[in-house]
């Protein structure tokens, strides 16, 4: 016996140093070289014998990368050396300045400079003891941040441990980075929060901030974010002498480093970097807000050590601000797919880095309270990013006395049907189904390119059929004849030809596409994704009760609870029963949910346990399928009480929760 679980233990490891080399390989260097379905195996083969021997889990194994409980919130951890923040200029002149007193301070020598991107996100440091991600934290004030070890483990590209230099790793190595989220992951995210009816961010770096400081792990695990390392804190066992020989070393050892760094020798390179870069910034998948000259030289840093919490080694320079000043002409209102009214800044024409801004979304009627924005204003817009520019700030100094406060209007401007604000909710809406504005925002949604992708069914076209009453409902449009769009107008006979055909190849997407272009509300296209797999057809779907869509771990109450009102109506059912007799009625495999044998049950801890750790008893409970809280509630199935429980165990008592002692815990998990 002892034998076979020594042959599992190598396994187990030869595994993981497969599944690291190949994230390694996937992640960090965007080179995979080996397919998903070898890597599904690889991954399911380690999970198989984890589950089967949960005391072999390691914390550095891939499988644990997510899965932990919430927390309650989190510990504070001090920074052994101070995160310093960065100076910054703005000007050729203001860095020329810097680099004179850099060469006064070193005595008259020219330092060789490191240019990199200057990313914005927010700044983390990642501690490896012997090779190992132990404790990983934010900045914070600089001096003590907040432990955010578990959600940095989400991050795929981040290493849980070290890949070994010559055989061997740094006894301790401290790791300073940059959390960060893509221009497009950002806008997708937004995107699917505006259809769940949450407030979206308002930058890449908000977004990212949110997502790492969230006190459930699962929530930041679903959240695309990624690292870019460039610094260090505490080193032992390991020396570096230059910026240079830093990147190249961090690249090795597994880190994620963004290769557009350069070596730079004087100011007229460094601006050679900057402008380059500043060219490019549009096309980078990420924000850069500047580029950061560093003192190549560890020694020469020494030398000229810091200021007011800044290091005189390094400087900020920034790229000019993507904002410009304009007067709000008016404010209208849209009426989007879900009736959701979002009120609208019409702008005098301004440009914003190279771009002619003359609308800017105010989200909705609480942020145009909280920036005070009145008709007639002046205000700062923004463009951060390509995403749909915004109304950052009023500037009331401004005004004239003129200007008019917005209200959001009783009546829908579309329909003229009531307009309510539901409790609990930031977006006023129009609950008229027929409401002409919502069917053209639903006709749009289901031909948009990431929904049944129909190419020439324009924003213009579509008003012009709904309009002329040839489509009121989604299957309208597969009823349209040629005759019909050939007498549009701006159509002829060729486009009319060309729709139709388009038409006709959307009858093939995928099931998860359909899902998504039906427009159910919190419905975005991650879900949809994960109703096809689960369900397999849209009748299927139609069927699923509450209860078994919130079981699925990715679906809470709220979009359970839509999904099921969606096809309650009788109207959504004539629809979809119209569509699959016009020939769409896409599938996909379905995947039956995976059973163990906790599976959908919850415990709670208190007090403690003789035999195990908490951390043990988790990875127990997990491994079969079930969940740990950390508090008691009715959707609690067991707390285990251990020695001297807290309040737990009367809360437990109150709610007539079933109560295990630690050997009847162990009984139920199979001995
Ligand atoms: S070095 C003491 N390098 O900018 C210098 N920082 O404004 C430590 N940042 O807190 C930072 N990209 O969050 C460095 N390539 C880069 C960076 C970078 C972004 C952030 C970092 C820092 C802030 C300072």
């Amino acid at each position: 016996m002892a034998e076979d679980l020594e042959r599992v233990k190598k396994r187990v490891e030869e595994l993981r140093e497969e599944i690291r080399k190949h994230d390694y390989y996937y992640y960090v260097l965007n080179q995979p070289i080996i397919s998903d379905a070898e890597y599904d195996r690889l991954f399911r083969e380690l999970q198989e014998l984890e589950e089967k021997y949960p005391e072999l889990i390691t914390p550095d194994s891939p499988t644990q990368r997510v899965g932990a409980p919430p927390a309650e919130e989190f510990a504070p951890v001090h920074h052994a050396i101070p995160m310093l923040s960065l100076q910054n200029c703005f000007t050729q002149e203001e860095f020329l300045e810097w680099d004179r007193r850099v060469r006064r301070l070193l005595g008259g020598e020219r330092p060789v400079y490191v240019c990199e991107p200057k990313l914005d996100g927010l700044s983390v440091e990642l501690m490896y003891e012997d090779g190992v991600f132990t404790v990983g934290s934010t900045r914070g004030d600089g001096y003590v941040g907040e432990d955010v070890t578990r959600n940095l483990r989400t991050i795929r590209q981040l290493p849980l441990k070290l890949l070994p230099l010559d055989g061997r790793v740094p006894r301790l190595l401290e790791v300073r980075g940059e959390v960060y989220m893509e221009k497009e992951a950002f806008r997708r995210l937004n995107r699917e929060r505006e259809e769940r009816g949450e407030p979206p961010f308002a930058n890449p770096r908000n977004a990212a901030a949110g997502s790492l400081r969230q006190l459930d792990p699962s929530i930041t695990a679903g959240r695309p974010l990624k690292l870019f390392c460039y610094a260090l804190g505490r080193v032992e066992g390991l020396e570096i002498k230059t910026q240079e020989e830093l990147l190249t070393l961090l690249a090795r050892l597994g880190f994620p480093v963004n290769p557009l760094w350069r070596r730079c020798e004087g100011p007229e390179e460094v601006f050679e970097f900057y402008r380059e870069l500043l060219e490019r910034r549009g096309d980078l998948p990420y924000e850069a807000d500047g580029c950061v000259v560093k003192v190549n030289d560890f020694s020469q840093r020494e030398l000229l050590g810091e200021v007011s919490r800044a290091p005189r080694w390094a400087i900020a320079f920034k790229f000019p601000a993507e904002e410009a000043t304009t007067r709000v002409l008016d404010i209208v209102v849209q009426v989007g797919r879900t009736g959701a009214l979002t009120p609208v800044a019409i702008l005098e024409p301004v440009e914003v880095s190279g771009v002619t801004v003359s609308r800017a979304t105010l989200h909705n009627e609480d942020e145009v309270k909280r920036k005070d924005v009145r008709i007639g204003d002046w205000v700062v817009v923004r463009r951060a990013g390509e995403v749909i520019p915004e109304v950052v700030k009023s500037i009331p100094e401004r005004r004239t006395g003129k200007e008019r406060e917005f209200r959001m209007p009783a009546r829908c401007p579309a329909c003229g049907g009531p307009v309510v604000r539901p409790p609990g909710e930031v977006a006023h809406r129009c609950e008229n189904l027929s409401c002409p504005a919502r069917i053209k925002e639903s006709i749009r949604h289901f031909a948009s390119r990431r929904a049944a992708d129909i190419e020439g069914l324009g924003e213009k076209l579509v008003d012009q059929l709904v309009e002329k009453g040839l489509v009121r409902r989604i299957s309208d449009l597969y009823r349209l004849t040629k005759e019909e769009l050939a007498a549009l107008e701006r159509m002829g006979e060729k486009s009319a030809q060309n729709l139709l055909e388009q038409l006709e190849r959307s009858k093939g997407m995928s099931l998860a596409r359909f899902i998504y272009a039906l427009g159910i509300r919190y419905v975005g296209e991650h879900t949809a994704e994960v109703l096809a797999e689960r369900f397999g057809s849209l009748e299927e779907l139609a069927n699923a009760s509450y209860e078994e869509l919130v079981e699925i771990p990715e679906i809470g109450p709220r979009i359970a609870q839509s999904i099921v009102d969606f096809f309650a109506s009788e109207d959504n059912r004539r629809l979809i029963a119209e569509l699959a007799a016009l020939g769409i009625a896409p599938r996909s495999e379905a995947k039956p949910p995976e059973e163990k044998p906790l599976s959908g049950k919850t415990f709670v801890f208190t007090g403690r346990l003789s035999g195990l750790s908490r951390e043990e008893a988790r990875r127990l409970v997990e491994s079969r399928g079930g969940r740990v809280a950390s508090s008691v509630s009715r959707k609690v199935d067991y707390v285990v009480v251990g020695e001297e429980p807290g309040s737990k165990l009367a809360r437990a008592r109150e709610l007539g929760i079933p109560i295990l002692s630690e050997r009847e815990f162990r009984e139920l998990l199979g001995g």
